[in-house]
């Protein structure tokens, strides 16, 4: 930690002032027109500036919005009321959440009891404090999940010092909304009628265009002031239940009313879920939100003439609605289209909401309605990672389908064997990752086992496919560990499929490719007697797919394999898959590449060779690799996996944001093709993103003038490298396949049988402890 604070200096040293930019001039459907009340964009407004990643109302957050976003952008202060009747800008009355304080106050210095929206609340309050003591704290993350590492490097700035930081950006487009969360308790605290006297002052002086409030009394006592300022008056909406304080009203009482909302306010500010409403899911296995269709509050807000922005948006909450596919993007874009679109998005990370407001005019697309009319471009290549395994079962026809839809080049079959020797695809050996094996206990007790090399569950090689015939398969969650679970309603729908059928329902699609890909071959052919490369080429050939007039990568982490596929299929283009593990990491230097081209030009590399964190657990990106390009001077091709939309798949740096990482491996470090889980993504980043290459897009959108929100994400100034580490090791044991078996070496038993229910539970406990040993590690 101590190391990352020294390099912020540097960081900070860049951004002195806020850089404003040439005007956007937007790309949209000049016929229609943005569906705004303006008429022009929506407005991103930062909460706070970047606060997703920088400690919130700070110069560094704001500064960051502003170089990072494409304009129309509003800076957003919650405003606090101090002791002197000063503000400061700081979200949640509760000082000590969001500031150094508690390091300031004296040891002495008590908590304060107020009521606040009726409630009694306990805690550090602004208005206990002065100007000139708030003005010694520094501002620390208040979101206890996001990075700890840019806290106490900053004062919170107050609403003069943002309003005066943005002032000459108002004819840019780059706006301040001031957001006053408390009137009531500020109209009592610290005198009587000190939000109105400092609201009145503040309009005067500083005239800022937006100015929200979460009550009625406190905009309507403002209006004739707002007028001459020419602010634009928002009520904000708290939930629909709870109580405005002015009226005595809920919330969902007022937002009824929309025309005599008009009478006091030119727009109204609602959580995201007035739009669309969601719907839990209650039983505690399965979480996460489904939205049922959009309200029409968006239009008849309009109607009503009232501007409608949306809050609640950040990269990194979860769980979301399971509609976006964790894509902030496409949740984006759901509020911004041809039915309705909103008049702004209230974001902790105002870069993500601009490229979908100014990079994709026309929403996502699939490739049926675009790739025939797009001009060829060399795009990387995509591949799916077990289909579109992030909206469906992996490795089901669903699965395969939806990739094909969003835009997959290849489809991809991860290839386990049966105990009879069947190739199948699935995610993992183990079974239990994805199918519903754990609940078919007769099968469970049967064949749970260990193995030294894989773990605790059940294998695909001790089952006879008869047997897995009988499964299902279950949704896959890569970041469960952080409690991040994919849409699991497609459970226990589809069965599992053999490679054969795989290629069939393939080659029935004619353009797409397959990726076929061999696990633990070196395993199974000298441990367990079962010859996977022998059951492949069987495949292929029985699909005609051998004679190198389709698109097909055969795929492994075994060398061996590979050669030996190579002498049965010599035309087969083969990929050999570089593993990543943490415990004895490796490098992968020229003479490895070399090594590698005799039997493979094609290299997938697992991402953590080319964009890797920091080894100290920080989240953060190390320094920049040259693999990929080592590789490419060797005219080698580079595949990276994988590729998925969640957050806590990527480094802090890209900021949550898919596109920001797709971005800046596609930019600046050349990769040839991504194996990812949610191909769409990828799709419409390559195809149909306008500000990243308009060749990739149609090219009846003029976009001479565009200014790009996507930039290359480069690792901290100051960023650690890796340390040395051995160079891998490319050669197997010698192992033959396609050929009998020496004596001796025929099944072995495992290391142990399933003998008792107690194993499962011991697997969760474990799970457990890691997940609080990774929380704590962020400390
Ligand atoms: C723009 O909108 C008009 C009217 O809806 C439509 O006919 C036209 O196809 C749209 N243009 C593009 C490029 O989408
Ligand atoms: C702001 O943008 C400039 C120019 O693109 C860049 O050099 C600088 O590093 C950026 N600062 C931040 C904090 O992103
Ligand atoms: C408060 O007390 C703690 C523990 O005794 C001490 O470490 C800290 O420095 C004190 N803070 C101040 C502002 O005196
Ligand atoms: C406010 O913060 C203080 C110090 O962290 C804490 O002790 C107190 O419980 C908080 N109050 C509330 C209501 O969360
Ligand atoms: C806070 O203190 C700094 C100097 O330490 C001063 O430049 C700044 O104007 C002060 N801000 C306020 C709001 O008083
Ligand atoms: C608000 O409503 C509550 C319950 O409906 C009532 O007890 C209270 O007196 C009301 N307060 C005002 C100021 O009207
Ligand atoms: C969880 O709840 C949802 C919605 O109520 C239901 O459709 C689903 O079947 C439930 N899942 C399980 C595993 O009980
Ligand atoms: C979200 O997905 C669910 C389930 O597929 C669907 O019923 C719902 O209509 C979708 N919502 C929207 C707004 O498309
Ligand atoms: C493979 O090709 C042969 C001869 O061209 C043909 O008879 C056979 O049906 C083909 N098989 C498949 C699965 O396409
Ligand atoms: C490969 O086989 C297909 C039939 O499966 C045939 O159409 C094609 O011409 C063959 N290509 C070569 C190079 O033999
Ligand atoms: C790579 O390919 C180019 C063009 O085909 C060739 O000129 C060059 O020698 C090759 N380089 C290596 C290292 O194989
Ligand atoms: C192993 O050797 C024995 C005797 O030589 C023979 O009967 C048996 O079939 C062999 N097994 C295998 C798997 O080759």
């Amino acid at each position: 930690m101590m190391r990352m604070k020294m390099e912020m200096v540097v960081v900070v040293a860049v951004v002195l002032h806020f850089l404003v930019v040439l005007p956007a001039c937007v790309a949209f459907n000049a016929t229609l027109g943005w569906q705004t009340i303006s008429k022009g964009p929506p407005l991103v407004i930062a909460n706070g500036g970047t606060s997703g990643l920088f400690p919130d109302q700070t110069f560094l957050a704001n500064a960051d919005a502003v170089n990072s976003t494409s304009f129309p952008m509003a800076l957003l202060c919650d405003l606090q009321l101090t002791k002197d009747n000063f503000g400061i800008c700081r979200t949640g009355w509760n000082l000590s959440d969001s500031t150094d304080l508690k390091n300031i106050v004296s040891n002495a210095t008590v908590m304060s009891t107020y009521a606040m929206r009726r409630e009694s609340r306990t805690g550090y309050f602004s208005v206990d404090f002065t100007s000139i003591e708030l003005n010694k704290t520094t501002a620390i993350q208040s979101n206890p999940s996001r990075t700890p590492v840019f806290d106490e490097n900053f004062t919170p700035e107050t609403p003069e010092s943002t309003a005066l930081n943005s002032a000459n950006g108002a004819q840019y487009g780059l706006f301040f909304w001031l957001n006053v969360e408390y009137p009531t308790f500020y109209q009592q605290h610290p005198g009587k009628n000190s939000l109105a006297s400092y609201l009145t002052t503040f309009l005067k002086e500083y005239e800022p265009e937006y100015l929200s409030a979460t009550e009625i009394g406190i905009l309507k006592l403002l209006k004739p002031t707002a007028l001459k300022s020419e602010t634009n008056l928002v009520l904000k909406f708290l939930d629909a239940g709870l109580v405005e304080e002015s009226t005595n009203t809920t919330y969902g009482e007022i937002i009824k009313d929309l025309p005599s909302i008009a009478t006091y306010a030119q727009g109204i500010l609602v959580p995201k879920e007035f739009v669309y409403p969601i719907i839990t899911f209650t039983n505690d296995t399965s979480y996460g939100y489904y939205s049922a269709p959009a309200t029409t509050l968006v239009q008849d807000a309009h109607k009503a003439g009232l501007e409608v922005f949306v809050y609640g948006f950040a990269n990194d909450f979860f769980p979301s609605s399971y509609n976006y596919s964790f894509d902030p993007i496409l949740e984006v874009l759901s509020y911004v289209g041809d039915t309705f679109t909103v008049d702004g998005v209230l974001t902790d990370f105002p870069t993500t909401a601009a490229e979908a407001i100014n990079c994709y005019p026309r929403g996502y697309k699939s490739p049926s309605t675009l790739r025939a009319s797009t001009i060829p471009v060399q795009n990387p290549i995509i591949l799916s990672h077990n289909g579109a395994s992030g909206d469906f079962p992996g490795n089901t026809l669903p699965a395969y389908v939806a990739a094909i839809n969003d835009g997959a080049d290849y489809i991809d079959c991860t290839v386990q064997i049966t105990k009879d020797g069947v190739p199948v695809c699935r995610e993992d050996v183990n079974l239990i990752k994805s199918t519903n094996i754990d609940s078919v206990s007769v099968l469970y007790e049967q064949y749970y086992a260990s193995y030294p090399e894989f773990g605790s569950g059940v294998f695909t090689f001790d089952l006879p496919l008869k047997d897995i015939r009988t499964l299902k398969a279950k949704m896959y969650s890569p970041w469960s560990e952080y409690f991040v679970r994919r849409d699991p309603s497609n459970d226990g729908k589809e069965g599992v499929l053999t490679l054969d059928e795989f290629l069939v329902f393939a080659k029935k699609n004619s353009g797409v490719g397959v990726y076929v890909n061999l696990q633990n071959a070196h395993y199974l052919r000298t441990q367990k007697n079962l010859d996977m490369v022998d059951a492949v080429v069987a495949s292929l050939t029985k699909a005609n797919l051998t004679n190198g007039s389709h698109k097909v990568f055969v795929a492994s982490e075994d060398s061996s394999a590979l050669a030996a596929i190579q002498s049965s299929i010599p035309v087969v283009k083969r990929v050999y898959v570089v593993q990543y593990d943490e415990k004895s990491p490796v490098s992968i230097t020229t003479s490895v590449l070399t090594e590698i081209k005799k039997f493979a030009d094609t290299i997938a590399l697992d991402g953590r060779f080319v964009d890797p964190l920091d080894i100290f657990g920080s989240s953060f990106l190390s320094s920049t690799t040259s693999v990929v390009r080592s590789a490419q001077s060797l005219n080698m091709t580079v595949f990276y996996y994988f590729l998925s939309n969640e957050f806590n798949s990527r480094a802090i740096d890209y900021r949550s944001d898919p596109i920001l990482h797709i971005n800046s491996l596609v930019g600046e470090y050349n990769v040839n093709g991504f194996i990812t889980d949610h191909p769409a993504t990828l799709y419409n980043f390559l195809y149909n993103n306008y500000c990243w290459q308009p060749l990739g897009g149609a090219t009846d959108v003029n976009l001479s003038t565009q200014l790009s929100p996507i930039f290359p994400v480069a690792p901290l100034p100051g960023a650690l490298s890796l340390p040395p580490s051995p160079a891998l090791s490319v050669a197997e044991s010698p192992v033959s396949y396609s050929a009998p078996l020496q004596n001796g070496t025929g099944p072995l038993t495992p290391s142990s049988n399933f003998n008792s229910a107690t194993k499962p539970r011991a697997r969760l406990i474990s799970s457990v402890a890691l997940i609080f040993c990774l929380i704590f590690s962020l400390y």
